[in-house]
């Protein structure tokens, strides 16, 4: 029967390399830092044990429930960075896995297979066959090709440098010999440091056979330094274009995106350069998502197209156009079929189906009906330098240009504000508002002053 693993996640060193006032797990690849994706390929069992050291309030923040923390006050190396985790590790009767913080790019898929060779043949580590080596542990076999153990880049004896295959810092290993391993841990190294990879021969010493399981570069990528943290975003970015593409999207330049994991988007529709998806956006099928626009949370219908526009925490329906320059902020429902245009804002607005809005409008705490017009220039005066106000325009509401609707106001469905009107107070359905100063025209008046020599 498979026993459930304990994970435990190193994320107590400080990150020198990554020169930032942040701890080095907190920085993000695609949006989501670098513990969480560990965190998220963590087998079922029991909660994970996160060991915090530096920013060690700043993780567990982070962190939240998701998992046990233990915290290495001295930061005396990986191998000590475990012990930190002894009573769990002694309360568990089972295989431990333990991963670094720093691995951003570590898939399930690299995980499971892991466990699956620790259940085979005792124990179990990652590691990937490198071009560059440099900066990681190399890996040891003897003759036969079983593993004996792990050096250290700065340890290595030039022979031993050349070595290309490399350690990942993912091991899965029974509790009880772990902590026997643990326990005699020197630190008679390069660094003064009691390194997790030693444990690798003293397993050996005491009987337990280590399988390596191989993955990819990328998989077992450590990110050390800020040329690594952009180097997995790319590498997390082209997983997910390329997902969509095999799915049906047609992204024209998957380098000149930023879509995030999290992004969904149907089939055939069309991403132009330029995009930002963040969040928790939706984008259903045959859209065009055209120019430079940032969708953080939006939900956009089938068949719509947005150029050049933001959208924020914002639904828009299907068969809808929005921008070029459009502003989407949070609490906009806009209905299918709609036209929001060229430097329109909507702000906690809702507008029905069949409205447009072409251009240099604000929207603002409103309830919008259906199939309404708004001319060119319309605001709401929804603020009054105290408080918000709301209106209310129903259905087949013809708005003319350059109106101001001073919040609150109710307009009824089919009424017609004149262009040029500061609407203060209700409309009734079916009425015409209109509110201008009379404007005199006076014949001939330039030509006059022109005769006069009073006007060129
Ligand atoms: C480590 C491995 C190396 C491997 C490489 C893969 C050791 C000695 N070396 O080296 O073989 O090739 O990872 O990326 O294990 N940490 C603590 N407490 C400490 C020290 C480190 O919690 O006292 C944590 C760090 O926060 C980090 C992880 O352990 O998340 C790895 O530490 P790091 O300093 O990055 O190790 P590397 O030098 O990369
Ligand atoms: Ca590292």
């Amino acid at each position: 029967m498979k026993q459930p693993c304990l994970s435990i996640i190193l994320a107590a060193g400080q990150g020198t390399r990554m020169k930032s006032e942040r701890p080095k797990v907190l920085h993000e690849v695609a949006g989501v830092s670098m513990i969480r994706r560990v965190l998220n390929v963590c087998p079922d069992g029991p909660a994970p044990v996160v060991i915090i050291g530096h920013g060690a309030d700043a993780v567990r923040e982070h962190v939240g429930d998701r998992a046990r923390f233990a915290l290495q006050a001295e930061r005396l190396g990986t191998g000590h960075a475990v012990m930190m985790a002894r009573d769990a590790i002694q309360a568990h009767d089972g295989p431990v896995l333990i991963m670094a913080g720093d691995m951003p790019l570590l898939t399930q898929e690299a995980v499971s297979a892991l466990v699956s060779a620790a259940e085979r043949t005792g124990a179990a580590l990652l590691t990937s066959v490198l071009a560059d080596p440099t900066g990681y542990g190399r890996i040891l076999r003897d003759e036969s090709g079983c593993v004996t153990g792990i050096v250290e880049q700065k340890d290595a004896t030039p022979e031993q440098q050349a070595i290309r295959e490399v350690n990942a810092s993912v091991y899965c290993v029974p509790a009880q010999p772990l902590l026997q391993c643990l326990n005699e841990l020197k630190n008679d190294n390069a660094q003064g440091e009691y390194y997790l990879t030693d444990c690798v021969a003293l397993l050996r010493e005491k009987g337990v056979a280590m399988e390596a399981v191989t993955a990819d570069e990328f998989t077992c990528m450590g990110v050390n330094d800020r040329v690594q943290l952009a180097q997995a975003e790319r590498v997390v970015r082209a997983r997910v274009t390329e997902k969509l593409m095999r799915s049906g999207v047609t992204i024209i330049d998957p380098e000149r995106v930023v879509i995030e994991e999290t992004v969904c988007i149907g089939q055939d529709t069309v991403i132009e350069p330029g995009a930002v998806l963040r969040g928790a956006t939706v984008i259903g099928p045959g859209c065009r998502i055209l120019g430079t626009t940032r969708m953080e949370s939006a939900v956009v219908g089938g068949h719509t197209t947005v150029e050049s526009s933001v959208l924020l925490s914002a639904r828009v329906g299907e068969h809808t156009t929005v921008g070029p320059f459009a502003y989407l902020r949070p609490g906009t429902v806009v209905g299918d079929h709609c036209r929001v245009g060229d430097y329109v804002e909507l702000k906690n607005a809702t507008i029905g189906n069949g409205t447009k809005i072409s251009h240099l409008t604000y929207i603002g705490d409103a309830d919008v009906g259906e199939n309404c017009n708004f001319g060119c220039g319309t605001a709401f005066a929804n603020y009054d330098g105290l408080k918000k106000h709301r209106s209310t325009v129903g259905n087949h509401v013809f708005v003319g240009c350059h109106s101001v609707l001073i919040s609150p106001v109710q307009v009824g469905n089919g009424a017609y504000i004149a262009a040029g009107a500061v609407v203060n107070c209700d409309v009734e359905p079916e009425s015409l508002c209109i509110g201008r100063t009379p404007i005199a025209v006076k014949q001939d008046w330039a030509k006059k002053r022109r005769e006069q020599g009073n006007l060129k």
